[in-house]
């Protein structure tokens, strides 16, 4: 794995979400898509929201393991962003404290799509980074998008693992485990987890004919910034 060098993205905080039916429809809706699109199956993955309850920061997160196509509304669970404390009907997404910690450490995120999807899933079974073998990579905030070392799902390790491979980026790996998808709001994070499994079936179908060629950091420096600047409707 790419050390990272710093940790911000220079991305403007998240806008500033109220707990309430219009984002429970939006998560649950995310969290189906995850199937609908091939990205997880069952109850693979989890899906969070960053959001306030009066003065209380926090943010809401699919229950642990209850299939997303029987969710309901009240089934969401709000979990603080400071204490951890989580409060609702449902037990959390056993993966609530890598939410919590990514959605702290990182105030440009309001969402997180965590998912198992096949490609990326297969290049994380071998601690493999996504390299800049296609400019498209930029998308996902840098010149590749790094494999976090493995630790036991749920665990403080994992939090900090999956925190340094997101350093100036928007999606990692998780070793042995699947891909992590961050976003301004739910519909960024899911686009980034699907663009990371797309690459990932790429990367892999042109690993066939042998390692496919990489572009290089000048390269790659200039797409990041025609992303950051030109590229996209005015
Ligand atoms: P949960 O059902 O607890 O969210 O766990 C699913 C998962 O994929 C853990 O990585």
């Amino acid at each position: 794995m790419n050390e990272p060098s710093t940790r911000s993205s220079g991305l403007p905080p998240a806008e500033r979400v109220e707990d309430g039916p219009t984002l429970r429809q939006q998560l649950i809706r995310t969290a189906r898509t995850t199937i609908a699109r091939g990205l997880n199956v069952n109850k693979s993955g989890n899906v969070s929201a960053r959001c306030v309850r009066g003065a209380t920061e926090g943010l809401l997160i699919t229950p642990t393991a209850i299939a997303y196509r029987e969710l309901a509304e009240q089934d969401l669970v709000f979990v603080g962003l400071q204490d951890g404390r989580s409060s609702g009907e449902r037990a959390p997404s056993s993966e609530w404290r890598m939410h919590a910690d990514i959605l702290r450490e990182r105030p440009e995120f309001g969402a997180i799509v965590h998912t198992h999807s096949p490609a990326a899933t297969a290049l994380s079974c071998h601690g493999l980074d996504l390299p800049p073998f296609h400019y498209m990579i930029a998308v996902c905030g840098g010149p590749d998008v790094r494999c976090a070392r493995y630790a036991t799902f749920g665990t403080p390790d994992l939090s900090e693992h999956a925190l340094v491979a997101l350093q100036d980026r928007k999606a990692c790996l998780l070793c042995n485990h699947g891909c992590v998808g961050c976003g301004a709001d739910l519909a960024d994070a899911l686009a980034i987890a699907q663009e990371v499994e797309h690459l990932a079936r790429i990367y892999l179908l042109a690993q066939q004919l042998g390692e496919p060629l990489r572009l290089d950091e000048a390269e790659m420096q200039r797409v990041l910034q025609k992303f950051r600047t030109s590229y996209g409707q005015r």
